[in-house]
């Protein structure tokens, strides 16, 4: 099983791989992650220049701290063949593969990009946003127990799952809430992080600030954002506020007193905390710290 890392990876700002102006803005961004995208957002004649701008910003850098994610095309279009060889010898911190079905489909890449010999440093991460993916997603995260396979990561594909489920996208994602927790379940199960569908309605900030908190108590790690006005509201939403740091430091430091050493479960503050609580604590604190690191 892949081990979660407590990268932050908040804020996962898409971007269009044709426009060369986003991706040297995308530099400057106070995003955790960049997808530098060769799909959805790239017409098809636009196809090979973005291929070819995108991978010169991978292999140009300048991004800091931004974790560079690289989305192709799907291995069945008239680009994707091209578009994975071209993120293989890019090798940026992740290949996003979108229109995933079921393990095979994983598998497959995974064996592509072992074979070209890609240092593992360059992740795979997989879009969730078929209706058949919603059926496979336990057999699929569960590839990521075979390190060979490098998944890390699941991007749930909001706009794809709508359109090929006829499920709406409403105000509180009722139609979808089930597909979204099974991803959460399987990602949880094996260990992956998994990243928050696209809020379309960029000029709507309460409404994306409402699925933020929609989707940080659902369990999402973070969310995939369309525009730089969402990214800070979404870094605020995904990281630990102060009160729940001091809380968690509070835990810990009750279940290292004399008294509690023997005891599962301890009465704080007037509210019973059990041992479990303490590991959440701690993974709480792991968060912040890693966010702090990631600031300084
Ligand atoms: N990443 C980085 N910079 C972005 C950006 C993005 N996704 N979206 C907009 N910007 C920049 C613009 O270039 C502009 O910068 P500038 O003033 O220095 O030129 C600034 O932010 C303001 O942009 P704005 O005028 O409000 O937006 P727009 O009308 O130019 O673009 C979209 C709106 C939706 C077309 C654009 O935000 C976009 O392409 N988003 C990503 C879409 C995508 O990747 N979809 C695929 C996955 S769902
Ligand atoms: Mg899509």
């Amino acid at each position: 099983m892949s081990t979660l890392s407590n990268r932050p990876r908040r804020s996962v700002l898409y971007m269009p791989g044709s426009n060369a102006r986003v991706l040297e803005k995308a530099k400057s961004l106070n995003a955790d992650s960049l997808i530098l995208d060769l799909e959805d957002a790239v017409a098809p004649e636009k196809k090979s220049e973005a291929r070819d701008l995108v991978c010169r910003a991978v292999k140009g850098g300048g991004y800091g701290h931004r974790e560079l994610i690289l989305r192709i095309n799907g291995l069945d279009t008239p680009w994707g063949e091209e578009d994975l060889a071209a993120a293989m010898a890019a090798q940026p911190n992740a290949i996003l593969v979108p229109k995933i079905f079921n393990p095979a489909d994983v598998m497959r890449i995974a064996e592509t990009i072992n074979a070209g010999g890609v240092p593992l440093t360059t992740e795979l991460w997989i879009m969730m946003e078929t209706p058949l993916a919603m059926l496979n997603a336990g057999a699929i995260a569960e590839i990521a127990k075979d390190p060979d396979a490098r998944l890390s990561c699941m991007v749930m594909g909001t706009n794809d799952l709508a359109k090929d489920t006829k499920a709406a996208l409403t105000a509180g994602r009722a139609p979808m809430v089930p597909w979204l927790m099974t991803c959460i379940a399987a990602a949880r199960a094996f260990g992956l992080n998994i990243i928050d569908g696209v809020y379309n309605d960029f000029a709507d900030l309460q409404g994306f600030a409402d699925e933020c908190r929609q989707g940080r108590e659902m369990g999402m790690d973070g969310k995939t954002l369309i525009h730089p006005k969402q990214i800070d509201p979404c870094n605020e939403a995904f990281s630990p506020n102060h009160e729940q740091v001091s809380m968690a430091r509070k835990i810990m430091a009750a279940f290292e007193l004399p008294e509690n050493v023997g005891k599962g479960a301890i009465q704080l503050e007037g509210k019973m905390v059990e041992r479990l609580h303490c590991d959440m604590a701690a993974q709480l604190v792991a968060v912040a710290e890693a966010i702090e690191a990631r600031d300084a």
